[in-house]
């Protein structure tokens, strides 16, 4: 199905949080899923918004980029761009907590003893992104697990007031981050469908068919 005349916004990669001018907390992400959806998106004729973490891969030409670096960033990232979009798809693997505070100066080793860092917990980006979702706006969220797959998907879906949730347990293998490859079962507030596995791109598809089939239904 062609995507001509319709923005998605994809959201990719990792967070960082700062902990000193030289340290960060972050997660494996890869950003693969999300560039994977910008590409076959593009493809499809789309006008597509990548907001993207820190990750090692090339976005694909055609798109535009805005580039983020911690959960903050990525909020200040979608209030202003996800009202211009028809899909909003959130693939980003966000920190759910930051250091509370940023240490100006690298910090310094004590000789001996624990290190502690305080941590404050991060706004949920997708929560905030479906409580201003318009009816005329298609909204995906991903769930990464590794127990209670579907229970757990189930509550973020009706949480985070999503159209669908793409939910995968990244301790399978062939699901897990940095690989090519995805095996998801999609819930929505209907039901489930499980996915085998299948490469990114593929999985892509099947992401954007789904999206758009509820926007033409609305
Ligand atoms: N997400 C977000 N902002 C956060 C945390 C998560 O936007 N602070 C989004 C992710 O991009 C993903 C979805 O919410 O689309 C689910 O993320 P996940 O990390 O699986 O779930 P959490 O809400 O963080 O819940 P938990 O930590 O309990 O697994």
């Amino acid at each position: 199905m062609n995507l001509k005349g319709k923005t998605v916004l994809v959201t990719a990669g990792p967070t960082r949080e700062r902990i000193d001018p030289v340290r960060y907390l972050s997660n494996f992400s890869s950003g693969k899923m999300g560039y994977a959806i910008a590409e076959r998106a593009l493809l499809r004729g789309a006008r597509v918004l990548l907001v993207t973490g820190p990750v090692a891969i090339a976005p694909p030409d055609g798109v535009q980029v805005i580039a983020i670096e911690s959960a903050l960033d990525l909020l200040d990232a979608m209030q202003a761009h996800a009202p211009q979009a028809d899909i909003v798809i959130q693939a980003a693997a966000v920190a759910d907590y930051r250091p509370a505070q940023v240490s100006g100066q690298k910090i310094k080793k004590k000789d001996g003893g624990a290190m502690t860092i305080e941590l404050v917990e991060n706004p949920d980006v997708a929560a905030a992104v479906g409580k201003n979702k318009r009816s005329d706006q298609v909204f995906v969220v991903f769930a990464a697990e590794t127990q209670n797959l579907l229970e757990n998907a189930a509550a973020k879906l009706r949480r985070k007031n999503a159209d669908f949730i793409v939910a995968n347990d990244v301790m399978k293998p062939g699901a897990g981050f940095g690989v090519d490859t995805n095996i998801a079962t999609i819930l929505t507030p209907e039901g489930q469908t499980e996915y085998p596995l299948m490469r990114k791109e593929a999985l892509a598809d099947v992401i954007l068919d789904r999206a758009l089939a509820l926007l033409e239904a609305r």
